[in-house]
């Protein structure tokens, strides 16, 4: 897809990856709505970039309900949708609030499909369209301290595979950015519990996995937008076990390849 011009609402804009992907979509000629509940640092960011602040949380359902059309109606159509905003939770399980499980699931996965439901009409009407799910390499490992964050994020991959499978052959693409430690907000909060930041430190030291820089993710994932690219997978040592991972998706993809994917009518 061609940038220049376009308008891409981003969540998550206000800091870490998000606000690197802002700079990077508003340097390729973009106009960004940046969403997310830090209004002082969303309009730095936006202020910066030449952008649109908009307010909301985005794990309260209310707030989520309408948002695209609420946002279209204020800045216009929006030609890509990166669903970024995400919240680790880490820690054990045992210990977890029913309103923090609910929230992670939620803001990761929930808010994520129902902004694709809100935005996907008005892609399909116009002919023209793009949607960025950031997930994780923890979608499809399993380290202590993540099953909550794990298992949505697995949520999102499988839901944009299925999402990508649903729109073949139609105007609206797909981009799934399975990603290991980017050095953010983030990363850092996830390090603070113990049995999280001593498995992570065990695949630091077999040089498994490397700390990514946000400029990077967001540079990969413009590039991805752009040429139509289905994934965006860093650091690129881990792209192998992603693969592997996602290998039954695409045998089942290319089992069904002549299927129509949409119904006759
Ligand atoms: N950092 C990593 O190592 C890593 C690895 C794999 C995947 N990811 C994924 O990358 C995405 C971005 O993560 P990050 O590392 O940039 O995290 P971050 O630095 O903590 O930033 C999170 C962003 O999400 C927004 N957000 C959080 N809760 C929100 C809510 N309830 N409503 C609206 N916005 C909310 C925050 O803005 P406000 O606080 O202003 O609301 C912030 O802009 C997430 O989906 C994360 O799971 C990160």
């Amino acid at each position: 897809m061609n940038l220049e011009g376009s308008r891409v609402l981003v969540t998550g804009a206000s800091r870490g990856i998000g606000s690197a992907l802002t700079t990077e979509f508003a340097a390729a000629g973009a106009s960004v709505v940046l969403v997310g509940r830090d209004v002082a640092e969303l309009e730095a960011v936006a202020g910066r970039t030449g952008g649109v602040a908009w307010q909301a949380d985005l794990a309260d359902v209310e707030q989520v309900h309408a948002l695209v059309a609420r946002v279209e109606a204020a800045t216009g159509p929006l030609d890509v949708l990166v669903n970024n905003a995400g919240v680790e939770n880490a820690g054990d399980f045992v210990e977890q609030s029913a309103a923090a499980v609910e929230g992670t699931y939620q803001l990761n996965l929930l808010t994520p499909v129902a902004l694709c439901r809100q935005v996907l009409p008005g892609m399909l009407s116009r002919g023209r369209g793009h949607i960025v799910n950031v997930s994780s390499l923890a979608a499809f490992s399993a380290f202590p301290g993540v099953a909550v964050y794990g298992s949505s994020k697995a949520g999102l991959t499988q839901f944009t595979a299925g999402l990508r499978a649903d729109l073949r052959g139609r105007p609206v693409g797909t981009t799934i950015a399975e990603l290991g430690p980017v050095a953010t907000g983030m990363l850092a909060r996830l390090m603070e519990y113990a049995p999280t930041s001593d498995s992570f430190a065990r695949l630091y030291r077999l040089g498994l996995v490397a700390d990514v820089q946000p400029e990077e993710v967001a540079q990969a994932v413009v590039a991805a937008v752009r040429t139509g690219r289905r994934h965006v997978r860093l650091p690129r040592r881990t792209a192998v076990a992603a693969q592997l991972a996602s290998s039954p998706r695409r045998t089942t993809e290319w089992l069904l390849s002549g299927v129509s994917h949409q119904q006759a009518g």
